[in-house]
């Protein structure tokens, strides 16, 4: 393979964001060592204090100069000085639907020496494939008579065959290349009957392109006891936007907590660039004192070279935080800390 030059638009944004996003950079640049592989980084000024001090959320110019970059890192955006939604809907949304990002991708893996709060828990090792450009989240309603009595507050959940389907394919495809091969479809078809049966009917048709698969349906409910009493029964799961959102923060808690948890806003077609994220936000109760743990951000770089064609450094990576992981003895050490022993490992 030939060596590559990349451009990566880095968004460090709020909080914790550029504390773990300087151990992500620490990490991809071990992991890149001598293989040819550059990364040319961008930053960009996006999140709570650009939006303070300008009023700006995501910029027409900065999405543009966004789209001419090969891959995207996000640290985190948000903090509680901005009203709640603001910037969820002006910067994080606007770029997984402008970037046509329609996979989230959140593994989950309980890595030996992780503390899991389940007891009994057996091999945890499943991925959500996590719908990212429709739903609930797509701002499709809006409020009458607010703050009246007679407040009026609609939220149409979007759903449409060719992202239900796009989104369907990819997951079996997931699966497929999986040892156990075994897709789990998450919904509420039994009540949402509208959207339910389009995703389940879109399940059923594309199946058979994947006769190596095999699946079988879950509803939402239902999923969060099998999460809690059996994750070890998952392998890839398929579901909406707002299911995925709140099963992978339970997959994060059962496997390792927040800090270990990665996420790809994954653009499969490659129209646009895939971003590349922690699942936690920018924490501000512990922001500014370098206690941050950075593997979820260097696990998320580690998603960023897979989807670039380097399986074998991305596993270097994955190694290195499962084997740091394994050998944590409860001392508490320092962002920068971990980011060293990371780095470390991964040129090993
Ligand atoms: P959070 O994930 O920032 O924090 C939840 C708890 O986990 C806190 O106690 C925090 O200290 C801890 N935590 C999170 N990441 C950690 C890490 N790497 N190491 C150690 N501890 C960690 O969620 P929260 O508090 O609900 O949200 C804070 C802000 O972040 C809000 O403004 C929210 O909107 C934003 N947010 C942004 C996201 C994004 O950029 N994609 C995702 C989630 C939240
Ligand atoms: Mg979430």
């Amino acid at each position: 393979t030939q060596p590559q030059a990349y451009r990566l638009a880095v968004v460090a944004g709020d909080g914790i964001g550029p504390e773990v996003v300087a151990e992500g950079l620490k990490c991809l640049a071990a992991a890149t060592e001598g293989t040819g592989i550059t990364f040319e980084t961008t930053e960009f000024d996006l999140g709570a204090k650009r939006w303070h001090a300008t009023g700006d959320t995501l910029a027409a110019d900065d999405l543009e100069a966004i789209k001419g970059h090969d891959v995207i890192l996000l640290g985190a955006i948000g903090d509680p000085s901005v009203p709640s939604g603001v910037l969820e809907r002006g910067v994080l949304l606007p770029l997984r639907f402008a970037l046509d990002q329609y996979v989230n991708l959140r593994p989950s893996r309980l890595y030996p020496g992780e503390v899991s709060p389940l007891r009994d828990v057996d091999a945890v090792d499943f991925v959500v494939v996590r719908e990212g450009t429709e739903g609930p989240y797509v701002g499709n309603g809006g409020a009458l008579r607010v703050d009246t009595p007679h407040e009026i507050a609609t939220e149409v959940s979007i759903n449409t065959r060719h992202g239900v389907e796009r989104v369907v394919r990819y997951a079996f495809d997931v699966a497929s290349k999986r040892d156990r091969k075994q897709l789990t479809l998450v919904h509420k078809h039994n009540v949402l009957v509208h959207a339910g049966h389009l995703w389940r009917r879109t399940v059923e048709a594309v199946a058979p392109e994947f006769p190596d698969v095999t699946w079988d349906y879950l509803h939402i409910d239902a999923a969060t006891i099998v999460m809690t009493t059996n994750p070890g029964k998952f392998d890839v799961i398929v579901t909406d936007n707002l299911f995925g959102d709140i099963l992978t923060d339970q997959a994060a808690a059962i496997s390792g907590g927040i800090g270990l948890a990665a996420s790809g806003n994954v653009n499969p077609d490659r129209t646009y660039p895939s971003m590349f994220e922690p699942v936690h936000g920018s924490a501000p109760d512990i922001a500014g004192q370098g206690i941050a743990d950075p593997s979820a951000t260097v696990l998320s770089v580690g998603l960023m070279l897979d989807f670039l064609g380097y399986p074998e450094l991305a596993a270097r990576v994955e190694d290195a935080v499962a084997a740091d992981a394994a050998a944590k003895d409860g001392t508490a050490r320092t962002t920068v800390q971990v980011g060293d022993a990371l780095a470390a490992r991964i040129r090993g």
